[in-house]
């Protein structure tokens, strides 16, 4: 193990999907290999996220990371130099005891998800090996099987499109799709033809944050209807080939028992709300709602799992942020079935295994999921095959930032697949939620 022990740690200054800098760390070891990671950045926050360290004041508008980025060069390379980088558990615990708070706000959760995967992607060259195969080993699973199921953004809107329309997320999943590559060219099919109807309709205004089109809707649910004409256009079957999955981020507009729906004019209390989305669920080929509710209302997200969760995934991300604990606690409660899966809401990959682990142990699907603020880091997809996690969500088909994902996903399936099948072969059915 002596030729994985860390020689350096550095930190620089690089940007994101949104023109804003993020923090990338390259960690070198004794005999040359090298790994790198770049921290993505998040719009609709959970309060419970490791904190995204910015420097505030003038320079980048306030999303400056110089004191992340010295963090990194200073006491964490310090920390590092001489480490065993394979030992990823051993460095996890002690970059988390450096900073010594409870949301890693003095060194940064980017400053420290960044060292965490940089020193992975190390660990991962020095034996030689792709970094999800790495990860198969290190978590003790032989022979990585499937590629995840694809959750892919057609309509980006919430904060991700200046409130254009409420709902954050409009998304497609090929529930029919044989195979991960067919996942793909399905969604692609699908984003083209919802791209038609909208130039039709002389609403084609450009694309939101993760690449989705800009939703310039009058209604929410106007949305909704455009999604299921495009699966049709598309010559797909709604609800069968290609179902539709929905983000509300709802902790952006709704809180304290109150959810205002500025594009519908209304505004309803925490079960009407609910009973809006039911309605929905019911007239429209919805297999999955992510934060449903506001992150501080679990008595609302605990009624509506309970109303739909035999039918539905119902995914927390800001409800759950990546957390062990509060997944455990979820559970517990019976709020949520499925958990979005985000390595910087944790801060480091053991504590973002341990909350993938937690979601296992309570029968959870689980999603691994970009931010988005993204780059060209495609760690999450080799986390998602080497984890054995059964879906992926990176936003749009369209961007670079976005794209590096899929096709990184494409690369993998080929390794993985049986000769005659160089497509990437899904999880079974019974791995999805709503499929159960
Ligand atoms: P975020 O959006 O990265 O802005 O949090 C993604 C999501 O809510 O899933
Ligand atoms: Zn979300």
């Amino acid at each position: 193990m002596s030729n994985s022990k860390i020689k350096s740690t550095r930190a620089r200054r690089v940007w994101d999907s949104r023109g804003r800098p993020t923090v990338e760390v390259e960690i070198t070891l004794r005999y040359g290999a090298t790994g790198r990671a770049i921290a993505p950045a998040g719009a609709s926050v959970g309060t419970g996220e490791a904190l995204d360290l910015r420097d505030g004041g003038k320079a980048f508008g306030g999303f400056g990371v110089e004191t992340a980025i010295d963090a990194v060069n200073g006491e964490i390379a310090g920390l590092l130099k001489g480490r065993v980088a394979t030992d990823q558990a051993a460095i996890d615990k002690a970059l988390i005891a450096l900073d010594g708070t409870a949301n890693k706000s003095r060194l940064g959760g980017n400053a420290l998800i960044a060292t965490s995967l940089a020193c992975a992607h190390a660990g991962a060259a020095s034996e030689r090996l792709p970094l999800w195969r790495y990860l198969a080993t290190s978590a003790g699973i032989e022979e990585p099987k499937y590629l995840p199921l694809p959750e892919v953004q057609i309509f980006g809107g919430g904060v991700h499109a200046g409130g254009r329309v409420d709902i954050q997320d409009f998304m497609v999943i090929a529930t029919g799709a044989a195979s991960f590559a067919q996942a793909l060219e399905w969604t692609a099919d699908v984003y083209r033809a919802a791209g038609q109807l909208m130039a039709d309709d002389g609403k084609l205004q450009g694309v939101a944050d993760e690449g989705g089109f800009w939703p310039a809707f009058e209604r929410n649910e106007e949305a909704l209807e455009t999604l299921v004409r495009a699966i049709e256009a598309a010559g797909l079957e709604p609800g069968r080939d290609m179902a539709i999955s929905l983000d509300l981020a709802a902790s952006e507009f709704g809180g304290k028992g109150k959810y205002k729906l500025i594009r519908d004019g209304r505004e309803l209390n925490s079960d009407d709300w609910s009973g809006q989305l039911v309605d929905w669920i019911e007239r429209y080929p919805i297999v999955s709602v992510e934060d449903p509710l506001a992150e501080g209302d679990k008595e609302g997200m605990v009624r509506f799992t309970w109303a739909v969760g035999k039918k539905v995934q119902v995914v927390g991300d800001d409800f759950l942020v990546t957390g062990a604990e509060r997944i455990r606690a979820a559970a517990r409660d019976g709020a949520c079935n499925a958990v979005l899966i985000k390595p910087n809401q944790a801060g480091t990959l053991t504590e973002t295994k341990a909350a993938l682990d937690a979601a296992t142990k309570a029968g959870f699907g689980a999603i691994v999921s970009a931010r988005s603020g993204e780059t060209e880091d495609t760690s999450i997809v080799h986390l998602g095959v080497g984890w054995g996690i059964t879906q992926l969500k990176v936003g749009s088909i369209t961007r670079g930032e976005r794209t590096a994902k899929w096709n990184e996903g494409l690369r993998i399936a080929e390794a993985i697949s049986e000769d005659d099948d160089k497509d990437g072969p899904l999880p079974p059915v019974s791995a999805f939620p709503w499929a159960r």
